[in-house]
């Protein structure tokens, strides 16, 4: 009765990824993991370092010197690098806006991808991402490629930002859409769905739906595993 699996779920922003992953994970009692959050934290090093994306040497050595933990907390999970706790720095639009570009280097995505495969290594783990059905984990017992219309993600993210932030609804579309491609485009390990993943289009569907969803796919996977 102990038999545990991974699960991976991939998808483009807003898709609902770690709004949903995490809720699997508590209904499972399975560990969540946020690799988003992790080549989000590099970034901030590399802005803080005045680090650019075209300097991959200095990229390089500055990832392999990073110290990235990654805890349960109160809101879902909390990023801490070299101890310090940066899960609401990595937040920023400024982080946003440039953390594509920062995980499109090879060894970044590298150091990142062993660490997130250590995490995983004892099973019993949901982990999002971009990758992980694809690259980081081929050999996940479920798969999931989560997606919406770039509309609907959109305005996800706009309802989520509520004025705090001076973006438009317009704005946001395009930086998203923007991000889905160079995400989708990039040479390693791109965004993508995995032959074996399945699909759930969320638009429309709402997140208990969602959850109810994947969590209904994971039994059925246990079920046939005993
Ligand atoms: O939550 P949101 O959709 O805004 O993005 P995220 O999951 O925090 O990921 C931020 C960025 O990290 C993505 O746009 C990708 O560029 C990168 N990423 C990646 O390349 N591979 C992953 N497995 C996860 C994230
Ligand atoms: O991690 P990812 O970027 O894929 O999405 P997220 O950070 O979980 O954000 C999705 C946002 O859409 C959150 O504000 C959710 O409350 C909301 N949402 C959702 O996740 N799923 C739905 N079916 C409907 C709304």
């Amino acid at each position: 009765d102990d038999f545990r699996m991974n699960i991976a779920i991939d998808g483009p922003a807003g898709a609902g990824k770690s709004t949903v992953a995490r809720k699997v994970a508590e209904q499972l009692g399975y560990v969540y993991i946020d690799t988003g959050a992790m080549y989000r934290a590099v970034t901030l090093g590399a802005q803080r370092a005045s680090i650019t994306p075209d300097q991959p040497t200095m990229l390089a050595e500055l990832v392999r010197s990073m110290k990235i933990e990654l805890a349960p907390g109160k809101e879902g999970q909390s990023v801490f690098v070299n101890g310090e706790d940066v899960t609401l720095q990595i937040r920023s639009r400024e982080v946003t806006l440039q953390v594509s570009h920062i995980a499109a280097n090879e060894t970044v995505r590298e150091v990142l991808g062993q660490m997130q495969r250590n995490l995983a290594a004892r099973k019993g783990v949901v982990m999002d991402g971009r990758d992980i059905g694809s690259n980081v984990l081929p050999e996940a017992e479920l798969k999931i490629y989560l997606t919406a219309t770039v509309k609907e993600r959109a305005l996800r993210r706009y309802r989520e930002i509520e004025g705090s932030q001076n973006v438009t609804l317009e704005q946001l579309e395009k930086e998203i859409a923007e991000r889905d491609n160079l995400d989708e485009q990039r040479e390693i390990s791109p965004l993508i769905c995995a032959s074996d993943a399945v699909v759930l289009d969320s638009t429309g569907m709402t997140i208990e739906e969602v959850i109810r969803a994947i969590v209904q796919l994971s039994r059925t996977k246990l079920a046939e595993a005993k």
